[in-house]
C-alpha cells in the first residue's frame, strides 16, 4: 500500500506571559481546522503548537510576581493547554522551549552555525524594544524612538553580543523568493518583505548578556541565545531534528507555518535564513493572517481590551466560537470582534440557516413519512438544481481549503445551505403531502437529508463537536463511512433510514440579553403569591397537537397555530416566531392553557396559550412525546 502523504502545520508558539485571549486563539483554531481537513482528505497530518518561554519579558514578569520564571510560566502554560481542550483543538504535539528536547536542538544549531563562521562575536550598540524583545535600526523606529511594532519607547542598548551573518544571505533569500513566489502569502506580505530585504540586511544580534533567562550559548555561558533565534527552532526541535529524528524525516519541511502579521518578518526572513545557513530545507509556505480588532485596535493584553475565550465557549459552545473566528477573518485581512457579531453569526448562519435546515428536514420526515427517509421518487428541476449546486460546492470548497482560505470555504459551503433552504420553499413539501404526491415528496425529503449530510461533512473540520449530534438526528451515527470526505457524493444516504428528531442544534439567542449582565436584575421584593390546589385546578391544561402553523403577516414575533385538542380544533396566536420556524413544530404535542379567555390578536381570535420556558435568551415550548392530544395535564 502507498504511504500516506504527510502534512505538517504549525502555529506560532505563544508567550506564556498572560492568559490567552480570543485573538491569540485564532491561529490555533485555524491550524486545527486545516489539520482536520487534511486528515479527512487522507493525509498523515501533524499539527504542532506550544509555548515560547524564555527572554527578558518573562523574566521580568516572574520577578514582579516573586517567582522563578519556570514556576511563573507553568500555570499559564497549563491554561493554554486547557483552552486548547475546551476549543476542541487536536494538536499532535505541544512544545515548550524550556524542555530539554528543544534546548539541545537550539544549542546544536547555534553551535553549527558558529562553527561554520556565520555567527561571530561583536558589540551591539543600538536600539532594542524590551517588551517585543526586538532589535531595531534607528531607521526602523517611529518618531520619538518608539518601537514600530508596539509603539512603546525603545532603549539604547550596548553589550557584547554574538551576531548572525544575515547580510551574507540577503541575495540568496531574494533568489529563493523569486523562484518560489508562493512561499509568503498573501502576496501583499511577500511584496512588503521583498522591499524590506532589497534595502539590504543587517547582521542580527543573537545573544544577550544582560539577563539570564534563556538557553546559554553552548561555548560562552555568560550569553543566552536571543529569544527569537531560540523560539523559531521549535518547529524542528519538536520533530527531534539532529537527534531521534524520525518525525523530522517524516514531516519536514513544514507545509504551512501560520503566523500573525506582527511576526511575519521573523518567519519569512530570519527563519528561512537560519535554515539556509544550517543547510536545512525551507518550509513550503508561510501564511500571514490578520488580527482580531476591537474597534480600531488590535485585541491584546497590553491594550487591555481582551476577551476571555473560556467564557465565550461556556456561553456559546466551542463550535460556535470556532465558527465565528474562522468565518469572520478573511484570508490575510483583519477582522472585528464584538459579541453582537458573534451572536449574529450564531443566530443567522448557525440557527436560521444550517440548524433550521436540519430541523426542517427531520420535522417533515417525521410528520410526512413517520421518521423514515424513503427511496426518492421522480426528480424535478428543483431537485436537479440542488444536486448541481452540491456537485459544484464540494470541489470549490476543496480548492479554497487547499489554499487555507477558511472563511471563503465557509461562505461556499453556505451557498449549499442557502440553496437547500430555498429548495424547500420552492418544493413546498407540505403541499406535496397534501396533494398526496408521495413520489415527489420522498425525493424532496431525501434530498434534504442528503444535503444536511454533505454540509455536515464539510463543516466537520470547522466545528468538530457538531457532527455527532447531527448523525444521531439523521439516524446514521453507526455508519462512519457516510461521515467521511470520500463520501461527499450525492445519493449515498441510505433510503429506509429511521431518523431521530432532536433538540435544535443552535437555539436562537436574543441579542437583547447581551448586555444584561451589566445591569443585574433587581431581586423581586416579593415572589408570586401562593396559590391553593383549588386555584391550580381552575386551569385547564391540555395536550394539543400542531396541525398547521404560519407566520402572522407584519408581526415579527407571532405565529398562528391550528391545534388538535381531542376532537376539537383550536386557533392560537403565540409570540414565539423569533424562536421557531413555522414548520418546525408541525406534528408536535405541546401544552395549552385551554380555558384562557379568548382574545382577538391581529384580527384573529386566539383561544388559549401555549406554555414555554425561557432562559438566557432562549425559549422552548413545553411538549410531551407520545401522550395524545386532548389529554389533561395535572
Ligand atoms: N512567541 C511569539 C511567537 C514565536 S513563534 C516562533 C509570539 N507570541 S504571542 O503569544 O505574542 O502571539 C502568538 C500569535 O497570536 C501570533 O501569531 C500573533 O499574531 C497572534 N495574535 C495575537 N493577538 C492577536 C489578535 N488580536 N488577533 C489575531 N492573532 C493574534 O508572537
Amino acid at each position: 500500500m502507498d504511504e500516506k502523504k504527510t502534512f505538517y502545520i504549525t502555529t506560532p508558539i505563544y508567550y506564556p506571559s498572560a492568559t490567552p485571549h480570543v485573538g491569540t486563539a485564532y491561529p490555533t483554531v485555524a491550524a486545527d481546522a486545516m489539520a482536520r481537513y487534511k486528515r479527512m482528505r487522507g493525509y498523515d497530518a501533524y499539527f504542532l503548537t506550544g509555548t515560547d518561554e524564555h527572554g527578558l519579558k518573562i523574566q521580568r514578569r516572574a520577578q514582579e510576581a516573586g517567582l522563578e520564571p519556570l514556576a511563573f510560566v507553568d500555570p499559564i502554560v497549563e491554561n493554554f493547554r486547557k483552552l486548547w481542550q475546551v476549543l476542541l483543538i487536536d494538536n499532535d504535539d505541544f512544545i515548550r522551549t524550556t524542555e530539554d528536547r528543544h534546548k539541545k536542538v537550539a544549542e546544536a544549531l547555534f553551535q553549527k552555525i558558529y562553527d561554520q563562521g556565520d555567527i561571530y562575536k561583536g558589540e551591539y550598540n543600538g536600539w532594542y524594544c524590551p517588551p517585543c524583545e526586538t532589535f531595531f535600526t534607528e531607521r526602523q523606529l517611529q518618531e520619538g524612538h518608539l518601537c514600530p511594532d508596539c509603539g512603546r519607547p525603545a532603549q539604547i542598548t550596548r553589550e557584547e553580543s554574538y551576531f548572525f551573518k544575515m547580510s551574507k544571505y540577503a541575495q540568496a533569500w531574494l533568489d529563493f523568493i523569486e523562484e518560489n513566489p508562493g512561499f509568503i502569502q498573501p502576496q501583499s506580505r511577500r511584496n512588503e518583505m521583498v522591499n524590506f530585504v532589497r534595502q539590504g540586511l543587517d547582521d542580527l544580534c543573537v545573544s544577550r548578556t544582560s539577563f539570564s533567562w534563556g538557553i546559554p550559548v553552548p561555548f560562552d555561558s555568560k550569553h543566552v541565545i536571543y529569544v527569537w533565534f531560540d523560539a523559531l527552532i521549535n518547529y524542528i526541535s519538536a520533530l527531534g531534528f539532529g537527534f531521534e529524528d524520525e518525525l523530522y524525516q517524516k514531516y519536514w519541511p513544514a507545509d504551512i507555518h501560520l503566523v500573525g502579521k506582527d511576526i511575519i518578518r521573523f518567519h519569512t526572513v530570519i527563519w528561512p535564513i537560519m535554515l539556509m545557513a544550517a543547510g536545512i530545507p525551507l518550509p513550503q509556505k508561510i501564511i500571514g493572517h490578520g488580527w482580531f480588532l476591537m474597534g480600531d485596535d488590535k485585541m491584546s493584553k497590553s491594550k487591555g481590551n481582551v476577551v476571555d475565550p473560556f467564557i465565550l465557549c461556556q456561553k456559546y459552545g466551542a463550535d460556535a466560537v470556532r465558527y465565528f473566528l474562522l468565518r469572520e477573518m478573511g484570508f490575510g485581512l483583519d477582522a472585528n470582534y464584538s459579541e453582537e457579531a458573534l451572536v449574529n453569526r450564531i443566530n443567522i448562519d448557525l440557527a436560521n440557516d444550517y440548524g433550521n435546515l436540519l430541523s426542517r428536514a427531520t420535522a417533515m420526515i417525521n410528520k410526512f413519512q413517520g421518521d423514515i427517509v424513503l427511496i426518492p421518487g421522480e426528480s424535478t428541476d428543483f431537485d436537479n438544481g440542488l444536486r448541481e449546486t452540491a456537485a459544484a460546492v464540494v470541489p470549490e470548497t476543496e480548492h479554497l481549503l487547499d489554499n487555507m482560505e477558511l472563511s471563503a470555504a465557509l461562505t461556499e459551503i453556505w451557498r449549499l445551505v442557502n440553496k437547500a433552504n430555498k429548495y424547500i420553499d420552492d418544493c413546498a413539501p407540505w403541499a406535496l403531502n397534501k396533494a398526496k404526491e408521495t413520489g415527489k415528496l420522498a425525493s424532496v425529503l431525501y434530498n434534504m437529508a442528503e444535503t444536511v449530510r454533505l454540509v455536515t461533512i464539510m463543516i466537520t473540520p470547522f466545528m468538530p463537536g457538531l457532527p455527532r449530534r447531527v448523525w444521531q438526528q439523521l439516524g446514521i451515527s453507526d455508519k462512519p463511512e457516510l461521515h467521511t470526505w470520500e463520501s461527499l457524493k450525492w445519493g449515498l444516504f441510505p433510503a429506509g433510514t429511521k431518523i431521530e428528531r432532536g433538540e435544535p442544534l443552535f437555539p436562537r439567542i436574543d441579542p437583547a440579553t447581551l448586555n444584561e449582565s451589566e445591569e443585574p436584575a433587581r431581586e423581586k421584593e416579593e415572589g408570586p403569591p401562593s396559590i391553593t390546589i383549588d386555584d391550580f385546578a381552575k386551569m385547564d391544561l391540555r395536550i394539543v397537537k400542531v396541525l398547521a402553523c404560519e407566520k402572522v403577516e407584519k408581526a415579527d414575533k407571532l405565529l398562528k397555530f391550528r391545534l388538535q385538542m381531542g376532537d376539537e380544533e383550536r386557533t392560537v396566536i403565540s409570540g414565539i416566531a423569533e424562536h421557531y420556524q413555522p414548520d418546525q413544530l408541525l406534528g408536535r404535542n405541546l401544552v395549552l392553557i385551554a380555558n384562557l379567555e379568548p382574545r382577538k390578536i391581529r384580527g384573529t381570535i386566539s383561544h388559549g396559550m401555549l406554555l414555554s420556558a425561557a432562559a438566557d435568551g432562549r425559549l422552548e415550548v413545553l411538549e410531551v412525546d407520545s401522550i395524545s392530544s386532548g389529554a389533561a395535564v395535572k
